[in-house]
């Protein structure tokens, strides 16, 4: 008897948090998180208790990170909406004022409830990040288009895990490099350095450590996975990896590393 209760309430209550974590609503909290780092200020933003900031990998407070301390003014934003990890990613450049900003930044939420936020997650690449030229990769990136799939052309989740992790994989698997599938005409932007197609000059091995700390935001709809991760193949440092795939080849690979 009590334990058909307790089924009866768990059924009840599993449709309503998962259909809750709607790509709209992902979206919409994305906006708001926007706003706050065009502000400096983060009073509109709806925290959960135990929330966590992360910035370039290391929980600090938010008043001390660039979100909290820094108004700026953007040049471009751009999200994507991973609705199975109630997620989103977005791309901030900010090229003008005396400290230029590029940010990736992971945005999770309480499962039950998109608006709330329980982590931000950022990676900051300013003046002196590797290939940091806010100017430049705003021109590469304004010249793309990331509007949605048709649905048949939508990658699987599955394939976008895999593609992520195969190229971080890269600098220690030498055969990682050929599971993925390179389109023709794809381009990398990493900092603002461009090589295209992006297929062009890829490592194979060499490294013994692995990229770490692994934090995914997959949207098939966009086609696209972002990783954020401790780059420790060349060195212990803060990255955000990005790749869209269109027609199940990879178009578009940015990268940000502090
Ligand atoms: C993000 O960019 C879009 C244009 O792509 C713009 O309409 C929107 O206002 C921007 N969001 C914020 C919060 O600035
Ligand atoms: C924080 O609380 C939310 C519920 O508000 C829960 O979904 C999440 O797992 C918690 N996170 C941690 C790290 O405890």
């Amino acid at each position: 008897m009590r334990l058909s209760t307790t089924l009866t309430g768990l059924l009840g209550l599993l449709p309503t948090a998962l259909a809750a974590c709607t790509r709209e609503a992902l979206l919409a909290s994305a906006e708001i998180y926007i706003a706050a780092q065009r502000t400096g200020k983060t009073d509109g933003l709806k925290l959960a208790s135990n929330f966590t900031y992360r910035e370039n990998n290391k929980v600090i407070d938010i008043s001390k990170g660039v979100l909290g301390s820094t108004a700026l003014v953007l040049d471009t934003n751009r999200s994507t909406a991973d609705t199975v990890a109630c997620a989103s990613y977005t791309m901030l450049i900010s090229s003008g004022g005396a400290k230029p900003y590029i940010l990736a930044t992971q945005l999770r939420h309480d499962d039950g409830d998109p608006s709330t936020i329980t982590m931000i997650d950022t990676i900051a690449a300013t003046t002196g990040s590797l290939f940091f030229n806010a100017k430049k990769t705003l021109g590469y990136i304004q010249a793309e288009s990331w509007a949605p799939l048709a649905t048949a052309d939508q990658p699987s989740r599955d394939l976008l895990k895999k593609v992520g992790d195969a190229y971080l994989d890269m600098w220690t698997d030498k055969n990682a490099a050929d599971t993925i599938p390179w389109g023709t005409d794809c381009e990398r932007v990493e900092g603002s350095s461009l090589t295209k197609p992006c297929g062009a000059s890829l490592p194979h091995g060499g490294s013994s450590q692995p990229n770490a700390m692994r934090r995914y935001v997959i949207d098939e709809v966009i086609g696209s996975v972002d990783v954020l991760c401790a780059f420790n193949s060349l060195g212990n440092y803060p990255d955000s990896h990005e790749i869209r795939l269109e027609g199940g080849k990879v178009k578009y690979v940015h990268t940000i590393t502090v």
